[in-house]
C-alpha cells in the first residue's frame, strides 16, 4: 500500500489530553497512523506518496458502537411504539425467526452501509440465532472492525419458534468462534452473545462463559436490566436482580459488555464497578421503547466503563452515533442539570471509551501514532454549524449540531471506504432494491 499524507483542517485526537491539532497532517502507512506531522516543518510538494487534501474538513477517530443488531436493520419502522417485551414478542422475534440467508445478507448490508457512512468503524454486534456466518462474511467484506457472534437462545416463552437446544447453541457457537475469532487479520473477534436472561438457561450462560477460555480476547455480550417487566421476571425466575444473578453465576468481569443497565440497585452498580464490567448505553432505544433512563453520570463518576450503541434499527430508528451522542447528553440534563454529560465527555464515550470497553484502546479510539487509521472527516463549515469554532465549540458542533450529512469521508485501516459522503463498498440504490425484495419475501414466509 502506498504511503498517504492526509491533510485536514484540524485533528480532534481524543487522546489523553484531548489535543486538537491545527496545521498538522496524518501519515498513513500500511493501514496505520505512522506519523502526525507539523506542516510548518514539511515541504508538502516533496512528499513521496499520495497527498489527500481535506483542508476544509475536521479529522476525528472513527466512532465505536458497543451494541448493535445488524440482523434487525431490515425491520426498521416495523415495530414502533411498543414496550420491549411486546416489541420482541409481536414483531422482532417473528421477524428474526423468518430470516433466511438472503434476507439476513440484505439486512446486514443495509446496516453496515448506514453505520459506515455515518462514521462508525467498529461495532459489537448481537448476531442472529441462525446463519451467523453470513454476518461474519459481510463484516469482512465491508471494512468494519467488529466483535460479533451468533445470538444464543435456548428458551423462549415469548416466541417459542425462535429457539434451539442448549447443546445446539453451544456447538454452533464453538464452531463459529473457531473459524471467526481473530479472523480477517484480527479485525474480527468473537463476541459471545446470549440474548438475555429470559431467553437463556443458566447452563447456557455458564457454559458460554466457560467456553470463552478457549478464545482469549473474546467478549461476553448480553442485555441486562432494560425494562421493568423484564427485571421483575428475572427476579421471579432467579430470586435475584439481573446483574446480581449474573454475578452469582460468575459471568461478570472486564470482558463482559452489558447493554442498557437501566434498572439497577446500588449493590448491582457496585458489582459492575468491582468486576470492571462494561456498560453499553443505548439512549435512543431506551427512550423509544419507554424503558427508562440509565444513571450514566453516576456510572461515569464511579469509574464504570460506559460506551454508546444505537441498538437495532427497529428500536431507534437510526444507527447514527451522532444521535446517540446527542441524546445521551440531552436526556440527563433535566435530571442532573445542564452541565452534566458535556459535549467532550460524550464525544469520548463514542470514541476512546468505546475502544477501552472492547480492550482495543491500543489500536483504535483516538488519533495517535501507531494506531489503526480508522478515521472520519467531517464538514463542520456548514450553515447548520456554529459559525466560529473555538476548540470547545468543535465538540459542541460534533455532538449537538452534526449528523450523517456532515460525514465527508471515512477510512478503515487507511482505506477510503466513504468518499464525498458516498459508500465505495455498496451501491445505495442496489441495496435498497435488494432489501425491498428480501423484505417482501420474508413477510410472505412469516405468514
Ligand atoms: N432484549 C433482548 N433482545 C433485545 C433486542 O433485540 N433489543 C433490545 N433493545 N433489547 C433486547
Ligand atoms: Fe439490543
Amino acid at each position: 500500500m502506498k504511503n498517504k499524507l492526509l491533510i485536514p483542517k484540524q485533528i480532534v485526537t481524543a487522546d489523553s489530553q484531548n489535543r486538537i491539532l491545527k496545521n498538522h497532517a496524518v501519515e498513513i502507512i500500511d493501514g496505520k497512523i505512522a506519523g502526525i506531522v507539523a506542516l510548518k516543518n514539511f515541504i508538502i510538494s516533496d512528499y513521496d506518496g499520495e497527498l489527500l487534501d481535506y483542508s476544509r474538513f475536521t479529522l476525528i477517530p472513527g466512532f465505536i458502537q458497543t451494541h448493535i443488531h445488524l440482523c434487525q436493520t431490515l425491520f426498521r419502522g416495523f415495530a414502533d411504539d411498543l414496550e420491549l417485551l411486546d416489541w420482541l414478542q409481536k414483531r422482532i422475534f417473528p421477524f428474526e425467526n423468518s430470516h433466511n440467508k438472503n434476507s439476513l445478507k440484505a439486512s446486514v448490508q443495509l446496516g453496515l452501509h448506514d453505520l459506515l457512512t455515518g462514521g462508525t468503524t467498529t461495532i459489537l454486534d448481537m448476531g442472529t440465532l441462525r446463519h451467523q456466518e453470513i454476518i461474519f462474511e459481510e463484516l469482512i467484506g465491508s471494512g468494519m472492525r467488529a466483535y460479533a457472534g451468533n445470538c444464543m437462545i435456548d428458551q423462549n416463552e415469548l416466541y417459542p419458534e425462535l429457539c434451539e437446544s442448549t447443546d445446539e447453541n453451544l456447538k454452533s457457537t464453538y464452531e463459529l468462534a473457531k473459524v471467526f475469532h481473530n479472523s480477517n487479520n484480527g479485525k474480527i473477534k468473537y463476541g459471545f452473545a446470549p440474548r438475555f436472561v429470559l431467553s437463556c438457561s443458566e447452563k447456557l450462560l455458564k457454559e458460554t462463559k466457560e467456553m470463552m477460555k478457549d478464545f482469549p480476547g473474546s467478549i461476553f455480550h448480553t442485555h441486562s436490566s432494560e425494562n421493568k417487566k423484564e427485571v421483575e421476571t428475572v427476579r421471579q425466575m432467579t430470586g435475584k436482580e439481573n446483574v446480581e444473578y449474573f454475578d452469582s453465576i460468575g459471568l461478570l468481569d472486564d470482558h463482559t459488555v452489558l447493554a442498557h443497565c437501566i434498572h439497577l440497585k446500588d449493590k448491582e452498580i457496585n458489582s459492575l464497578k468491582n468486576n470492571s464490567v462494561r456498560v453499553a448505553h443505548c439512549p435512543s432505544s431506551n427512550l423509544k421503547l419507554g424503558s427508562g433512563i440509565a444513571n450514566i453520570p453516576r456510572y461515569i463518576k464511579e469509574g464504570i466503563s460506559v460506551s454508546l450503541g444505537a441498538d437495532g434499527a427497529p428500536c431507534n430508528n437510526t444507527l447514527s452515533a451522532f444521535n446517540e451522542m446527542r441524546i445521551s447528553a440531552l436526556i440527563q440534563k433535566p435530571i442532573y442539570g445542564p452541565t452534566s454529560m458535556d459535549a467532550l465527555t460524550v464525544f469520548r464515550l463514542a470514541t476512546i471509551e468505546g475502544a477501552k470497553a472492547l480492550h482495543l484502546q491500543n489500536e483504535i479510539g483516538s488519533i495517535e501514532v501507531g494506531k489503526k487509521a480508522d478515521l472520519v472527516l467531517l464538514d463542520l463549515e456548514k450553515t447548520d454549524q456554529p459559525i466560529q469554532l473555538s476548540d470547545e465549540q468543535i465538540y459542541s458542533s460534533i455532538v449537538y449540531s452534526s449528523g450523517k450529512s456532515n460525514v465527508k469521508a471515512v477510512f478503515a485501516d487507511g482505506n477510503l471506504i466513504v468518499d464525498n459522503g458516498k459508500s465505495i463498498i455498496y451501491d445505495e440504490e442496489e441495496l435498497v432494491s435488494k432489501a425491498k425484495d428480501e423484505l417482501n419475501k420474508l413477510i410472505e414466509r412469516k405468514r
